[in-house]
């Protein structure tokens, strides 16, 4: 365990390379199990998700999430899914893309300015530009001034939320102990934001209010009992999931792509080549995006490299078997995507940066979980589609203006928080290419 909170990342692969497909880990009298092949993963996230529930890693996120999504589960879960999904629908999604690329033309007109041999934070640059799309089409609000405030203090709270999933004693939150006060802290930063964007919604008359995620959660109704609606605790719990949820990731799958591509500039070239071909220079659209397939296969290649949810678990409420292994009442699983996306025999010669593996018909025969960075089963990333569409028109708005060259000799190394990002963020120097 020493050795595995040290280096979570490369103790994964070696634990699998000694012991196998299931590694069994005793903690005193808990059990962590690494599962290692898709069909392992496959069984506890769908086949028998029922005996499973969320881990102590969930409920160390919920003094900040409280029960949004993301950390809650049974009924009152499901009801609420059901309420949120119709508004993550593909279709709807891309009605926004106008919410993303002028978004990235504010991004471009800046980094346009930037003198050539000064380089940028390239990581935080895609946090600020994924907050504020987050904001745009999920609260109709520009929260541009406020990314400074909400980088820092959720870098802080993943940090308390990490050391809390793994602490062996868990001592309550009011408890002044530095760690409480550390993530106590952060948690007093961010959750007003989020309960103004509420105050200043209920402030505009219903009929004139903007057709978006708060819209509907003040609107939405229990579909068992239409009389109830949701509490301003509920209603806060979601907004902030979303808030926190559907940008921070898509950032980390941004900011490693641009490694990524910083490395491979010969696919850089050919994304620009897709792009010119089908858009001479235009903005693009979603509807576009069926014609520019490189720019989807590099997203979903950079995300099996450094998959931005770099491990899924759950706790085990009953007695189980996963193939042939038993797992015992209470036991943890844990399916990692970094160890699975990076395992040869699914994946040939692994730490080639190669978008062709996901041309249709290259691979078909993968099982379905050798590849999960959205998750599986019923408590998958209801974000998907929108994160998909995003960081697409994010590549092809950014790539056929520029190319980012990795400041020589900055150490990459990722950080494995809740999510996957660059330990020492990534400064990069600004090529025009027009
Ligand atoms: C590249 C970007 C993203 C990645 C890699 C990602 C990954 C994931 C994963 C793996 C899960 C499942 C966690 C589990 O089973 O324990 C998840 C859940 C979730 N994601 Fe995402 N996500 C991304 C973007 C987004 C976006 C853009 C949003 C919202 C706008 C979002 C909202 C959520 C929510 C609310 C959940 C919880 C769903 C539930 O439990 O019902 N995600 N995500």
């Amino acid at each position: 365990m020493r050795r595995f909170r040290a280096d979570p990342l490369g103790e994964m692969i070696r634990l699998h390379n000694i012991w196998g497909d299931m590694v069994r880990i005793p903690v005193g009298s808990l059990q962590i199990n690494l599962a290692g092949r898709p069909e392992f993963v496959q069984d506890f996230l769908v086949t028998n998700a029922q005996k499973y529930g969320m881990s102590p890693r969930y409920k160390a996120m919920k003094p900040l999430l409280g029960n949004g999504l993301l950390t809650s589960e049974g009924p009152g879960w499901l009801s609420r899914r059901r309420t949120i999904q119709p508004i993550f629908k593909r279709d709807r999604v891309s009605n926004w893309d106008h919410v993303f690329t002028e978004a990235c033309e504010h991004t471009t007109g800046r980094l346009a300015k930037l003198p050539a041999d000064q380089p940028i934070d390239v990581a935080k640059l895609m946090m600020e530009l994924t907050f504020a799309i987050i904001g745009r089409a999920m609260f109709s609000s520009d929260l541009s001034t406020l990314s400074d405030v909400v980088y820092t203090n959720l870098e802080t709270a993943m940090v308390e939320m990490k050391r809390r999933a793994s602490a062996r004693i868990k001592l309550p939150m009011r408890w002044p102990t530095p760690a409480n006060q550390r993530y106590n802290k952060s948690i007093r930063n961010l959750i007003p934001i989020v309960e103004k964007l509420i105050k200043d919604r209920r402030a505009i008359p219903e009929n004139q209010r903007p057709d978006d995620l708060l819209t509907l959660l003040l609107s939405s109704r229990d579909p068992e009992n239409p009389d109830i609606t949701l509490t301003d605790e509920q209603i806060r719990d979601e907004c902030t999931t979303i808030l926190v949820a559907g940008h921070e990731t898509t950032a980390n799958a941004m900011s490693w792509t641009w490694y990524l591509l910083s490395q491979n500039p010969d696919q850089g070239n050919r994304l620009r080549e897709e792009c010119k071909a089908v858009l001479q220079g235009r903005t693009p659209t979603a509807k576009d995006l069926p014609s520019l397939p490189l720019s989807e296969k590099v997203i979903l290649e950079s995300m099996r490299l450094f998959p931005p949810v770099w491990f899924i678990n759950r706790i085990a409420h009953e007695e189980s078997e996963i193939g042939p292994y038993h797992i015992g009442k209470g036991a943890i699983v844990v399916g990692s995507a970094w160890k699975m996306h990076r395992d040869e025999r699914w994946w040939p010669n692994p730490l080639q940066f190669n978008p062709d593996r996901f041309t249709t018909g290259h691979d078909d025969n993968r099982h379905r979980f050798a590849y999960f960075p959205f998750g599986g089963g019923q408590k998958k990333c209801i974000g998907q589609s929108f994160a998909m569409i995003e960081a697409q028109l994010i590549l092809i708005s950014l790539v056929q203006k520029f190319a980012f060259e990795l400041v020589p000799d900055h150490p990459v190394v990722p950080r494995p928080l809740v999510t996957l990002s660059p330990a020492h963020g990534l400064p990069m120097y600004v090529k025009t290419m027009e």
